[in-house]
């Protein structure tokens, strides 16, 4: 597959089959994309790996606690949450992306910046292989509780979870955004 194929097919998966997904298969593929990947060799940065039955069912549990703390969530929205539950069960493997933050707010922006091109990089190698993903930022995990309970500790920013799996039906492509919508042909005086 030619790169621009590669990039222009990727899709983000929502809807995983029942195949197992290697842990090691997913640490070599996050390898390669760091070493494609290009940084400054100072930054700091992690990765939780969540693969094993036990370990889903705990972050399963996470996701949706923030939303049971809320008494009228838990009397009126309790079948949609279970339902979620049930899905985030069904997930076979979850990435979470930790970055060191440092003093200087440039540098903090440059390190997410590195982090996001390598879990693009990660995304499209794992395309490849006919893994799929999607990239998950929501409110539900981006919050105090759900950082405590993955660990996240001083001096730690949240980058993003991705949602790991094989799948039977590709999603269907999206309008992309083509970027003469960006563009501006002079810096202004
Ligand atoms: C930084 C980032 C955050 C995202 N957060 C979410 C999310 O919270 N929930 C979700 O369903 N998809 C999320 N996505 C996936 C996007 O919705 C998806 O990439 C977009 O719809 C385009 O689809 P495609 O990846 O198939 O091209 C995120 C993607 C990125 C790059």
């Amino acid at each position: 597959m030619s790169l621009e194929s590669l990039i222009r097919e990727r899709r983000t998966v929502r809807k995983f089959n029942n195949l197992p997904v290697s842990e090691a298969l997913v640490k070599s593929l996050l390898q390669k994309s760091e070493q494609l990947c290009p940084h400054d060799g100072e930054s700091q940065w992690r990765y939780v790996y969540v693969g094993t039955d036990e370990a889903r069912e705990r972050l399963s549990g996470y996701i949706s606690e923030k939303v049971l703390e809320s008494r009228i969530a838990r009397l009126t929205l309790s079948k949609v949450i279970e339902s979620y539950q049930r899905r985030f069960l069904k997930i076979p493997a979850y990435l979470i992306a930790i970055a060191d933050t440092d003093h200087d707010p440039i540098k903090n922006e440059e390190i997410y910046g590195t982090i996001c091109r390598i879990l693009q990089n990660f995304q499209l190698l794992s395309w490849e292989q006919q893994l799929g993903m999607a990239w998950i930022t929501e409110p539900i995990i981006q919050n105090e509780l759900f950082y405590k309970r993955i660990g996240l500790k001083e001096g730690e920013r949240f980058v993003g979870m991705l949602e790991i799996g094989y799948f039977d039906k590709s999603p269907k492509a999206r309008a992309r955004t083509t970027a003469d919508r960006y563009w501006t042909d002079s810096v202004y005086q």
